[in-house]
C-alpha cells in the first residue's frame, strides 16, 4: 500500500538520469562563440547553481535525521541523491564547457564564488547550514527548516534561476544544447522536491508568525541573484511562492 510520502520516492525513482549521459560536444564548440555579455550571464547563473546545489546536497542529512516517519525519511534520501547529481552536473558544465580551472569541485567553487553576489553565497553557505544545524539540535523545527529549504530556496530562488537560465539559453546567438537538456532535467527533479516540501508544510500546523516569515523570506531571497534575474521574473517567483503557500493551507492575515 502506498502511504505517506512514498509516492514521491516512486516518482524520484522513475525520473532518474545520469549527468554523464549528457553530451556537451556542441556546448564546448559554442562557448567561445558567445558574446562576452552572453558568456558572463550564463557563467553567473552556472556559478549560482554550483554553489546552491552543492550547499543543498550537503544539508539534507539533518532533514533525513529529523524525518517524522520512514516514508518521509526515504523521500529526503531520494532528494539528496538528486541534489548530489545536480551539483555534479553544474560542476561538470563549469569545468568542461566554461573551462573553469581547478583540481577539483571545491577549487572550482572558489573561482565561481567571484561570479555571484555575496547575498547568494551567504544564503547557501551561511543561512542554510545554520538552519540545518538548528534542525540537527531540535527536530521540532522541521517545518520551518523545510519552509526555508523547499519553499523559499527551491521554490523561489532555484526555480527563478532555472527559468532565467532557460530564457537566457533560448536567446543565445549560439545554442548550448547539453546545458539546456540538463537544466530541464534538474527542473523536473526540483518540481517533486517542492511538491514534497509543500506537503510537509501542509501537514503541519503553521502559525501566523511562521507564515509571515515564510512570505518575507521568499521576497528577500528572490533578490539574491542580483541583476542576473529581471525584476519581473523575481515578482513572478514571489507571486508563485504566495500561491504555493496558500495551496499548502497557509492563511495570510
Ligand atoms: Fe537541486
Ligand atoms: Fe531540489
Amino acid at each position: 500500500m502506498i502511504s505517506g510520502y512514498d509516492h514521491f520516492v516512486l516518482l524520484a525513482e522513475s525520473l532518474q538520469w545520469d549527468e554523464k549521459d549528457i553530451d556537451h560536444t556542441a556546448d564546448r564548440a559554442a562557448w567561445p562563440q558567445l558574446t562576452d555579455t552572453e558568456r558572463s550571464k550564463v557563467l553567473g547563473l552556472i556559478a549560482g547553481f554550483v554553489i546552491a546545489e552543492t550547499a543543498v546536497s550537503l544539508e539534507l542529512g539533518s532533514y533525513e535525521a529529523a524525518a517524522r516517519d520512514d516514508s518521509m525519511e526515504a523521500a529526503f534520501r531520494a532528494q539528496a541523491r538528486d541534489e548530489a547529481r545536480h551539483a555534479r552536473f553544474f560542476d561538470l558544465v563549469a569545468a568542461e564547457v566554461a573551462g573553469i580551472p581547478g583540481a577539483d569541485a571545491a577549487a572550482r567553487r572558489d573561482v565561481l564564488r567571484t561570479h555571484v553576489g555575496p547575498d547568494l553565497v551567504d544564503l547557501f553557505e551561511e543561512r542554510l547550514p545554520t538552519t540545518a544545524r538548528r534542525l540537527a539540535d531540535d527536530h521540532g523545527v522541521l517545518t520551518s527548516a523545510v519552509g526555508l529549504y523547499h519553499m523559499v530556496i527551491e521554490g523561489v530562488v532555484l526555480l527563478a534561476g532555472q527559468h532565467a537560465m532557460l530564457d537566457t539559453l533560448e536567446s543565445l546567438s549560439t545554442p548550448l544544447p547539453g546545458l539546456r537538456k540538463g537544466v530541464e532535467l534538474v527542473l523536473r527533479d526540483e518540481r517533486w522536491h517542492i511538491g514534497f516540501g509543500s506537503r510537509i508544510v501542509q501537514n503541519a500546523d503553521i502559525g501566523r508568525d511562521e507564515a509571515d516569515a515564510l512570505l518575507s523570506q521568499g521576497e528577500a531571497a528572490a533578490k539574491v541573484w542580483g541583476d542576473l534575474i529581471t525584476t519581473e521574473a523575481i515578482d513572478a517567483a514571489v507571486r508563485q511562492h504566495k500561491r504555493r503557500l496558500k495551496a499548502a493551507g497557509i492563511k495570510f492575515w
